[in-house]
């Protein structure tokens, strides 16, 4: 059992880059911890390190998200410990290649991690916050997911879809006060781009994040009460616009008969 005010927060992927920095925020944050991820010599030094410089409790439960065994025992720990409160559902990976030249079990592999995990997890945390009527789920997605032009289809696409989840989840949780939060890092100076094969350096060093500010932006829009996040985003209203936008759409993208246009082309066919 916890014995933090705060609770437990439990983090996916913290032994490296973002979950790293949010599990060393949330101890300072006066949460207690569980740290998951594959490498648990790494998650072991984060501990030792987070309990002597904070005095908050840390466990580490090793798993590998694309284990189905290790996932249901990360589920089970969510659906079942009163003292958790915070999910940060960080795990995560990039780069599956050329569409049409990837080892189909590679983006198999990335659509586990990426999107069935982050599913599974924050369905096991929703079934303890819900019936307790409190708790946080932070989905970490990515800017990529809204920007097909960046030529990461299925890495996109995956993100696109926690984006959503997240937002979809708000809409049915509708009154609860369970909190939801999407974050959506732009680049950010990890080792996820050298995981994937690409060269943080090749960008523009203008377009990257340090991790430290990535993370303190994202708990500062948390903070804020924000339902999505994008730390970069100089004017939030821009996403408002954009959310706008999307909702003009909402009045006919579901109607008895095609548009108009449509008619034509199919007498001709
Ligand atoms: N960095 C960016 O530019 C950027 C931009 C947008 C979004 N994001 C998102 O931010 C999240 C964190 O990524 P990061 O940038 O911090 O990269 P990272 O430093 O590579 O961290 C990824 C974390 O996920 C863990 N992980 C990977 N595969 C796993 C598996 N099969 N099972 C359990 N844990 C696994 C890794 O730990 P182990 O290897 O120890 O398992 C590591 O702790 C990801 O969801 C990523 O998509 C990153």
């Amino acid at each position: 059992m916890s014995t933090s005010s705060k609770g437990t927060a439990l983090v996916t992927g913290a032994s490296s880059g973002i979950g790293a920095v949010y599990a060393d925020r949330l101890a300072k944050r006066g949460h207690d911890l569980i740290l998951v991820a594959r490498d648990e010599s790494r998650l072991t030094a984060l501990a030792e390190r987070l309990r002597a410089e904070t005095g908050v409790k840390v466990e580490v439960l090793r798993a590998d998200l694309t284990d189905k065994a290790d996932l249901k025992a990360v589920e089970e720990r969510l659906a079942a410990d009163q003292a958790i409160t915070l999910l940060v559902n960080n795990a995560g990976a990039a780069g599956s290649g050329k569409f049409a030249t990837a080892d189909r079990d590679v983006i198999d592999t990335l659509i586990q991690l990426n999107v069935t995990a982050v599913t599974r997890l924050a369905a096991a945390a929703a079934s303890n916050f819900v019936a307790r009527d409190s708790g946080t789920i932070i989905n970490i997605s990515s800017a990529v997911g809204l920007l097909p032009e960046f030529q990461s289809p299925v890495y996109g696409a995956t993100k696109a879809f926690v984006t959503y989840l997240t937002q979809g989840l708000r809409e049915e949780f509708g009154a609860s006060k369970v909190r939801l939060q999407a974050v959506l890092p732009g680049a950010t100076r990890t080792e996820i781009w050298e995981r994937a094969g690409q060269d943080i350096n090749a960008l523009d060093p203008n377009s990257v994040m340090d991790v430290d500010d990535l993370v303190d932006a994202a708990l500062a829009g948390f903070d804020q009460g924000e339902l999505v996040t994008i730390p970069s985003l100089p004017n939030a209203a821009d996403f408002d616009a954009y959310n706008a936008a999307r909702l003009n759409l909402a009045p006919n993208l579901s109607r008895r008969y095609p548009a108009d246009r449509f008619k034509a082309s199919s007498k001709a066919a």
